[in-house]
């Protein structure tokens, strides 16, 4: 059993590039990432740090608009041959055209021409800074989003290296993009303590949580991201695929679920963790148990805590009706 129609809130779109696009776009352009992939074709990595090493070794074949427009199509046919409907995706002025507002309003236009030219599944963006390249790029990161903020580009995010600097170091770029109208989602407690996801929701005031998953270890924090109404996007396959959990069965999702958080389900960087939304529902299924009622239930989830005008969501709760 998969559960269809499925929505993703969480998944980075260079994250989400398959390794043969990557190396077809390589060998097009005459770049040498030997250090990118393993001896079998996949993307190496030993750490969340090798990990990012790897994922930001892979960005350097990204270099014009038309590579972003092809990565669009390429990711958004999987994933509507997954399943999913509706999906929101990380976007990085950092990796087009290092955060100049009038490059990176050139790729955005491309990856949305790109996006509305696919079938099936819509799409929304969610500009994204990069934690570990520090708070000055993350402002002008926000600028970007703040600047391009409409009916494609919905959101505002933080990825990277948790261990950079505090949440608060990072209010300013998410004050603007509230400013701009933009819905907040950070990641927090992957490899943070339970004391990151409480920063996050104190200085950057987010309405959802990447991962979150280590408030597990705080009863209080479960307590308080349940009452307060706090979404997780949680991505199993990746935190097993980095090593947070030995396995799928260690996974908090269930007692997250439990607890009453509200959680929702997506794959990060399925290529990078061997993953798919398929794989990620068959591995709750067969783990956890959970049956078509949960997952119209995160789907539900998903669909109130979506980046998107009212009218779409009042489309994806109806095909999410039995
Ligand atoms: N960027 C892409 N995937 C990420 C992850 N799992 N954690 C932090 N930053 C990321
Ligand atoms: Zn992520």
């Amino acid at each position: 059993m998969s559960f269809s129609p499925k929505i993703e809130l969480h998944l980075h779109l260079e994250g989400a590039a398959p390794p043969d696009f990557v190396r077809r776009l390589a060998d097009e352009k005459r770049v040498n990432l030997s250090r990118v992939f393993d001896e079998r074709g996949a993307y190496s990595y030993k750490d969340f740090e090798g990990f990012l090493r790897t994922y930001e070794a892979a960005t350097q074949v990204l270099r014009t608009p038309e590579d972003y427009a092809r990565l669009t199509r390429e990711v958004l046919e999987r994933s509507r041959d997954q399943g999913v409907i509706y999906t929101e995706i990380f976007l990085s002025p950092d990796f087009c055209g290092g955060r100049d507002l009038s490059a990176w309003r050139e790729y955005l236009g491309a990856i949305e021409e790109a996006a509305s030219a696919v079938d099936g599944i819509a799409m929304r963006g969610i500009v994204t800074c990069i934690r570990h390249f520090g708070p000055d790029k993350a402002r002008q990161t926000a600028r970007c989003a703040a600047e391009t903020a409409g009916a494609f580009v919905t959101g505002f995010g933080m990825g990277g290296n948790e261990a950079m600097g505090t949440a608060r170091d990072f209010a300013w770029a998410f004050d603007c993009a509230r400013e701009a109208g933009l819905g907040l989602t950070s990641h927090a407690g992957e490899f943070g303590r339970p004391a990151s996801v409480r920063d996050t929701l104190d200085h950057l005031r987010v309405s959802r949580v990447g991962h979150g998953v280590r408030a597990i270890e705080d009863p209080a924090l479960v307590e308080r991201l349940a009452r307060e109404g706090i979404v997780l996007e949680v991505c199993p396959g990746s935190n097993v695929a980095l090593g947070l959990y030995a396995k799928i069965e260690a996974h908090p999702v269930e007692r997250l679920l439990a607890a009453g958080v509200d959680i929702t389900v997506s794959t990060d960087d399925p290529p990078f963790f061997h993953t798919t939304m398929r794989d990620e529902y068959d591995a709750l299924e067969r783990v956890f148990g959970w049956g078509e009622d949960h997952f119209r239930v995160i789907n539900q989830t998903a669909a109130r805590a979506a980046f998107c005008d009212a009218a779409t969501r009042e489309d994806l709760l109806k095909r999410l009706e039995p």
